[in-house]
């Protein structure tokens, strides 16, 4: 429910921060705005090396086919984003373990597969494939995106609105 209270935090993270995370990123703000839904997205990597880096070429070009804006700079996830973040949503199993490995004791936000909310898939690394890759990205993060939302319409958060 949209209100004065503190909109839900997501955060969506796969490991390098340039082409599944910054899709999701992108997507998931895009499908809230056109259901009205107040929400704060980000994105980021549980490895830095492509810090400060836009997101890679064949992401943004999937996202301009489809009409949703992108705009994001990679950055690795840092120890705050356990307090920022309502929800840390990690792309695969491999950065689901590297975020709960690293994340502190007593962290506030809610940390899962972005696929649990559905079919429980992983988001594979499009990385070193064709385009193929990036469009299956773009469809889970739709879908992804609309499961998380009816999650959280039905089962509410503890920290914060939609
Ligand atoms: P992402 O994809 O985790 O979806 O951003 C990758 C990007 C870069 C690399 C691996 C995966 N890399 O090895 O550089």
């Amino acid at each position: 429910m949209a209100g004065s209270e503190r909109p839900l935090h997501v955060l969506i993270v796969c490991l390098g921060n340039i082409c599944r995370s910054p899709m999701g990123h992108a997507v998931m703000e895009h499908e809230a705005k056109k259901k009205g839904l107040n929400l704060v997205v980000d994105s980021a990597g549980t490895a830095a090396y492509h810090e400060g880096e836009e997101p890679d070429e064949r992401t943004v070009a999937t996202c301009k086919k489809h009409g949703v804006p992108i705009d994001h700079l990679a950055r690795a996830v840092v120890q705050n984003d356990f307090k920022t973040f309502d929800y840390i949503l990690a792309s695969d199993t491999q950065n689901l373990e590297n975020l709960r490995r690293v994340a502190p004791k007593g962290s506030k936000a809610k940390i899962a597969l972005f696929g649990s909310f559905d079919d429980n898939k992983p988001i594979q690394d499009p990385y070193y494939g064709g385009m193929r890759g990036f469009e299956k990205t773009y469809e889970q993060c739709v879908q992804y995106s609309h499961a998380f939302f009816d999650y959280v319409s039905a089962n509410g958060s503890p920290t914060a609105s939609l």
